[in-house]
């Protein structure tokens, strides 16, 4: 495992299209899997996707097995390995909420995002993955899978009122880590 620099925006390779992974289960791909998990879980992240190491390549990780203390009052998501993914609406319905991002440290922004989503994909061993998700779990990845399409949390603001330095807007949080 070794710790990988998070990209920060303004690098051009954020806004790369990730390209898929082609072949499944090989040395390269679970050395990649276990360097984003140990970077993510290093800075408390709720999720990392390849492009964010710098990595031209359609996979995300996110959730944890216990409560992230860098967003305590957020119900636990399934720690997940998703590659290739696709993500459907299940209505057309929004919510908005304060998003982060590692790559756009000590910011946050209201964004809003579909509220119920299907998303399919397979894991780092070509096994299938088809869930429904809701909430914050389904922010989350359509968080991830917006990185793959070069695409950060700040270009789907809506409101800039809503878009500020995270010991600002919450003074209460430990923000002294990255975002
Ligand atoms: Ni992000």
């Amino acid at each position: 495992m070794t710790l990988r620099e998070i990209l920060k925006m303004g690098d051009a390779r954020l806004l790369r299209i990730a390209q898929p992974v082609a072949v499944f289960d090989t040395d390269e791909l679970h050395v990649l899997v276990s360097d984003m998990l140990y970077t993510m879980q290093s800075v408390n992240g709720a999720g990392l996707a390849a492009p964010q190491i710098g990595v031209d390549l359609q996979v995300v990780i996110f959730g944890s097995d216990q409560i992230n203390p860098r967003y305590p009052e957020a119900p636990v998501v399934p720690r997940t390995v998703l590659i290739n993914p696709v993500i459907t609406p299940l209505d057309a319905a929004e919510e908005s909420d304060w998003e982060g991002c590692l790559s756009v440290p000590g910011l946050r922004g209201m964004v809003p995002r579909l509220r119920r989503i299907r998303y399919t994909g397979f894991d780092q061993y070509g096994d299938p993955i088809d869930r429904t998700a809701e909430g914050f779990h389904a922010r989350v990845v359509q968080h991830e899978c917006d990185h793959l399409i070069g695409t950060l949390y700040p270009m789907r603001i809506r409101d800039f009122r809503q878009f500020g330095y995270t010991e600002v807007l919450f003074p209460g949080i430990d923000a002294s880590a990255d975002d």
